[in-house]
């Protein structure tokens, strides 16, 4: 059984720890902010007491699954027993790089360390750590609690044995595990999602259709959950943004080059649903 170890209690994080924990997985979810523990747990009950009051999860195994999530401040109490880590902590290279390098003084030294960095690939943090080979991506999707897959992705240096323990540690916690054998930017899937949805942002930007519309063409058209819009405010535009530019100056093509509309959004701080205002008021 896997000894997990979350890194950084954000909505991805707190949910990642949540869904190992109700496949019964060991794990342990870390942050530096005790406030930020506190509300991962609280948004972590609200979601699974509404599968309760639903008839989706019986009472006792949500408590069970609840306390199943130890929290801490403290890296070294989150990590000294674990064998595998997933850091989830803020989308920047020096803060994952120093997590990172704390992580290689604390964790066991054959302990696997994973990130769910969606715009890093794994060889630009594992040069911070003394096991590169034991490094690799683990990319889960938003919300964790309801999406199934997981892309993990090879670096030039992680090894078969690493990427295999991704793959099964991804299963033990219940999700589908898909392998990327190359770091390539955006890797599958925001690769796919950007494709059509800078498409979705040139039809507006041509003022060919509202956002509203190109939502609903696609929601109907294409059975999407969500139009591009929409899921742009349920992500955050400020993270579409930021994902957007990186593919942008680090590829140079310019079809990843952020919609002027898109960075007016930005700029405004209308960042979708947590500043309650993004394409839609919410
Ligand atoms: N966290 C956890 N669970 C959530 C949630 C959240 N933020 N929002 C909704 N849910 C759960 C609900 O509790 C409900 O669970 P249940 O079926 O067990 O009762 C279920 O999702 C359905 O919720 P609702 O009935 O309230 O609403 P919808 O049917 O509209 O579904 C949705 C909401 C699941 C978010 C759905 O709209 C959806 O799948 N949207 C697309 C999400 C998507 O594409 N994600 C990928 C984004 S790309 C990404 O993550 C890459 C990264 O790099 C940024």
């Amino acid at each position: 059984m896997t000894r997990l170890a979350v890194i950084g209690a954000g909505s991805m994080g707190a949910q990642i720890a949540q869904q190992a924990a109700l496949a019964g997985v060991d794990v342990w979810l870390h942050d530096t902010s005790a406030e930020q523990l506190e509300k991962a747990r609280s948004s972590n009950r609200g979601h699974l007491m509404r599968r309760v009051e639903k008839g989706r999860l019986d009472a006792v195994a949500a408590e069970k699954a609840l306390s199943g999530v130890r929290e801490t401040t403290d890296l070294l109490e989150a990590v000294s027993r674990a064998d595998f880590v997933i850091e989830a902590v803020f989308e920047d290279m020096q803060v994952k790089r120093s997590v990172f390098a704390a992580l290689d003084q604390a964790a066991p030294p054959d302990a696997v360390l994973a990130s769910n960095s969606s715009t890093m690939g794994i060889s630009k943090l594992a040069g911070a750590t003394s096991r590169p080979e034991l490094c690799v991506n683990m990319h889960f999707f938003n919300p964790v609690l309801v999406m199934d897959l997981v892309e993990v992705v090879r670096g030039p240096q992680t090894s078969d044995e690493t990427a295999e323990r991704a793959m099964s540690v991804a299963r033990e916690i219940g999700r589908t595990p898909v392998l990327i054998n190359k770091e390539i930017d955006g890797f599958i899937v925001n690769r796919i999602l950007y494709a059509a949805t800078q498409e979705a942002y040139r039809l507006l930007d041509a003022g060919v259709a509202s956002f509203e519309d190109i939502d609903v063409a696609v929601e109907k058209g294409l059975n999407w959950p969500m139009g591009p819009f929409r899921l742009g405010d349920f992500t955050g535009l400020d993270v579409t943004f930021k994902a957007r530019s990186h593919m942008y100056e680090s590829t140079g093509e310019e079809r990843f080059r952020p919609s002027p509309q898109l960075e007016a959004k930005v700029r405004a701080g209308k960042f979708g649903r947590k500043t309650k205002e993004g394409w839609y008021r919410y």
